[in-house]
């Protein structure tokens, strides 16, 4: 079939075809009533698949060429200066709070035992990076029916040992980010923006409309299969700060000093003549290591996919706020049941989830067996009560190595009575419609 063709022309070839069994072999059934409705599912078509064969051909495996495109590409989308991809959220939450430990930031680094002000109704590998380290989470309860930090307890939770607030903006719903933001710069404390479930959301603070995750220090972002966009497995860590990008690149990269790209050596000329640590002089810098770090970097084929997914992006934002808005509107008469999700003030959310929590008189557990009986598939806030979970049962009977500020009575009711359904943007008016008549069913009377 090669015969006489350059690799440019047999490249082309391949993917001509790549993009005609994509088409016809992955084109999406339309949705008949019956099918079942899943909370999130992967949006793509020929462009995702033809960007993998291509990078896959290439064969570089490693961080290359799209991998510097899509680092480019999402900056530019953020509007941030340096953004760095490494191979899940959870990796970009680790070298998020792994680059604030850095000896380079001083008296300004968090050090083993210092204080992070967080909450316990999330997903846990926010907190996990704390624990892991050495510091201590400090718990403080939430807000229904914004499901998001109840700012009233900052001040209460702030000790001479907080460093730093690392928090998630749930399900697409921005947090009090005007008021988060000015508690830490009254206190002098990083802000991490765990955004890995709200992509596209605008949060307008100083009359500016800002990207979530570019008001603090740092952002992070999982481009996992459910998120708001995927290229599998991913993620992404963002700053606007040079320092706090160096350091994330060598928590990423190894924990290494060298800025140099994979495959290339000596970009800053200066290899093999400098001195390091009690390294003698002119020591390959290349293996110079300034941190303890990882190898959390994605490959050039996930980024592949990432590039194709981030024209989509846009389009995928604006259907999940319609989709919200229509199933929010149909549900409407049922809120003396089930209190609906509102939206931060001064926010525009990319909603990740549509939050229900059952009001008094109604049993989540009957209501969600109903749901999920009627084919539409349903999902906890995460962890619910991060803290009564199994992987907090020695730090709960010894009560050392976290702190919990005020009670988590909110969290502790979310646990028991919220639970949410999918509003991605394969989802059609159909299929809302048809989720808004299961979730009425179920609360007024047919699951009891
Ligand atoms: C808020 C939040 N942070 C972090 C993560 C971790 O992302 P990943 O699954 O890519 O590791 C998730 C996962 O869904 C999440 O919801």
């Amino acid at each position: 079939m090669f015969e006489n063709k350059t690799e440019k022309e047999a490249r082309e070839d391949i993917l001509g075809l790549v993009k005609e069994y994509c088409d016809k072999y992955h084109a999406k059934k339309p949705y008949e009533e019956g099918d079942r409705i899943s909370y999130a599912s992967r949006v793509y078509d020929s462009a995702e698949m033809v960007n993998l064969v291509d990078s896959s051909l290439e064969f570089w495996l490693t961080s290359g060429r799209y991998t510097n495109e899509f680092e480019k590409k999402f900056a530019e989308y953020l509007g941030v200066r340096y953004c760095s991809l490494v191979n899940s959220g959870s990796s970009a939450n680790l070298v998020a709070f792994m680059t604030l430990t850095s000896p380079l930031l001083g008296d300004k680094r968090i050090k083993r035992g210092d204080e992070v002000i967080t909450v316990a109704c999330g997903f846990p590998t926010t907190v996990t990076p704390m624990i892991q380290y050495g510091a201590v989470p400090v718990f403080v309860d939430v807000t229904i029916p914004q499901y998001n930090i109840d700012v009233n307890m900052l001040e209460e939770a702030l000790s001479d040992k907080t460093k730093a607030v690392m928090i998630a903006h749930t399900l697409g719903n921005p947090f009090d980010l005007a008021a988060v933001k000015a508690f830490c710069e009254k206190h002098e404390l990083w802000l991490v923006e765990d955004n890995c479930d709200a992509l596209g959301s605008v949060y307008t603070i100083d009359g500016e409309d800002k990207l979530t995750g570019t008001v603090g220090d740092i952002g992070t972002s999982s481009f996992y299969p459910p998120h708001h966009m995927t290229m599998g497995e991913g993620g992404a860590v963002y700053t606007d700060n040079p320092l706090l990008n160096r350091i994330i690149r060598s928590m990423r990269d190894w924990g290494r000093d060298c800025v140099c790209p994979s495959g290339h050596d000596n970009v800053c000329g200066h290899r093999f003549d400098r001195q390091y640590g009690e390294l003698p002089l002119g020591f390959d810098h290349k293996y110079v290591y300034s941190h303890f770090g990882y190898n959390l970097k994605a490959t050039d084929m996930q980024a592949a996919i990432g590039c194709a997914q981030l024209e989509k992006f846009p389009s995928f934002v604006e259907r999940r706020r319609h989709n919200f808005d229509r199933l929010k509107a149909a549900l409407e008469d049922v809120s003396d049941k089930l209190i609906l999700p509102e939206a931060c003030p001064n926010s525009n959310p990319s909603w990740f989830g549509f939050l229900m929590t059952c009001r008094e008189g109604i049993d989540r557990r009957a209501v969600v067996e109903y749901i999920e009986n009627h084919k539409v598939q349903t999902r906890a806030l995460f962890a619910g009560n991060l803290t009564k979970h199994p992987c907090f049962d020695i730090m709960r009977m010894s009560g050392e190595g976290f702190r919990v500020v005020g009670d988590l009575s909110v969290t502790d009711r979310i646990m028991n009575d919220t639970f949410w359904v999918g509003v991605y943007p394969g989802m059609t008016d159909e299929m809302i419609d048809y989720m808004a008549k299961t979730i009425k069913e179920a609360v007024n009377g047919g699951a009891n």
